[in-house]
């Protein structure tokens, strides 16, 4: 599928329930949002039709988000029906990683590719005061199983001022001791996030050269890598990778469309515009007529967006319900 850019979309996000376990603060206010009823809700059946037509349109690589995806019972299950979708190479998830633990095996017995899995902080406090919740050691024993099945994995850390920044040059030792990505997200302003303040990636690397050396940019990315730029730093296993959403534009190479837990396929991240696939599908539409409706909503992809300006269209969804 190309859109009216000419950008190839070949990658789907989906977000298998807008639920969370946690109450990130940049992210869901704290009595959490009103979670679709689950008459709303996709099934599993529906979740893996809209899959498949889209595969069959194109989409190669497939990532679970939520909310948080493990809160369902089925994303093992899942994981194993997309897998065994024709033409998707990949399939991964996102997750905050707190109820990974004893699922990891499952994951990856039904093929689970990689795991992102959220890190903001290592100190039990902080991670209190940022999530409203004690599972950093639950998320820190996911991690530890995670590697131990020598399933790929890379760690997210969203650096906020006054909350988690004096932490990140910690952070980023994970990847000084291990072969894993570390990768930093500067906060977008959307939903919870306007009320707080992020570090820019070019803040982020002055702050972790002064403490490690000079950065190598590392040019072998791979067109699977999405929009983060990585860096080497001298005697790490592993790498930095920056994601600059708000000071980076990379809405021109952008390959992605998102489906909600309840239907809409969001086109980006920041605009309202999409469809809603629920209605056709549950009216028993023809394969074809699905298609051609995806095909028309890819056409519809905005060019670009941006965070600071006042667009026309904003998004009003909050990241918890949008995945990320
Ligand atoms: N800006 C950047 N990242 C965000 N996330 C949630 N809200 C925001 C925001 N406003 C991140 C979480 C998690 C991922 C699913 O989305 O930290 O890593
Ligand atoms: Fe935190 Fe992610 Fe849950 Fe939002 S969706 S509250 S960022 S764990």
């Amino acid at each position: 599928m190309q859109d009216s850019f000419g950008r190839k979309i070949e990658y789907l996000r989906i977000s298998l329930t807008d639920r969370c376990n946690l109450r990130c603060r940049y992210c869901t206010p704290e009595g959490g949002i009103q979670s679709s009823g689950n008459e709303e809700k996709l099934t599993t059946e529906e979740i893996l039709r809209i899959s498949e037509l889209l595969a069959s349109l194109g989409i190669r690589r497939i990532r679970l988000t939520g909310g948080e995806p493990l809160i369902r019972k089925d994303t093992e299950e899942i994981v194993g029906r997309l897998k065994s979708i024709p033409g998707l190479s990949a399939v991964s998830m996102t997750t905050n990683g707190s109820l990974l633990s004893g699922r990891v095996e499952a994951l990856k017995k039904a093929g689970l590719d990689s795991i992102n899995i959220s890190l903001d902080t290592l100190n039990p406090l902080t991670f209190r005061q940022m999530t409203g919740s004690d599972r950093l050691f639950d998320v820190l024993e996911g991690i530890r199983e995670v590697k131990d099945a020598g399933v790929p994995f890379k760690i997210n850390c969203v650096p906020v001022l006054g909350m988690n920044e004096k932490e990140i040059e910690e952070i980023a030792l994970i990847a000084g001791k291990e072969p894993v990505d570390v990768r930093f997200i500067e906060l977008m302003p959307l939903g919870c996030g306007v009320d707080f303040t992020g570090l820019s990636s070019g803040e982020i690397l002055d702050r972790l050269e002064a403490a490690f050396g000079a950065a190598e940019a590392d040019d072998q990315r791979s067109s699977t890598e999405g929009p983060a730029g990585y860096y080497r730093f001298e005697g790490f296993a592993g790498r930095i990778g920056l994601i600059s959403p708000v000071s980076g534009s990379f809405c021109a190479q952008c390959n992605r469309v998102r489906l909600t837990s309840d239907g809409f396929l969001k086109l980006c991240l920041r605009h309202s515009s999409g469809v809603d696939l629920r209605t056709p599908l549950r009216d028993g539409a023809a394969e074809e007529d699905l298609k051609r409706i995806l095909e028309e909503a890819v056409m519809q992809k905005p060019a670009s967006h941006d965070f600071w300006k006042d667009v026309k269209d904003p998004e009003e969804k909050r990241m918890v319900q949008i995945g990320g």
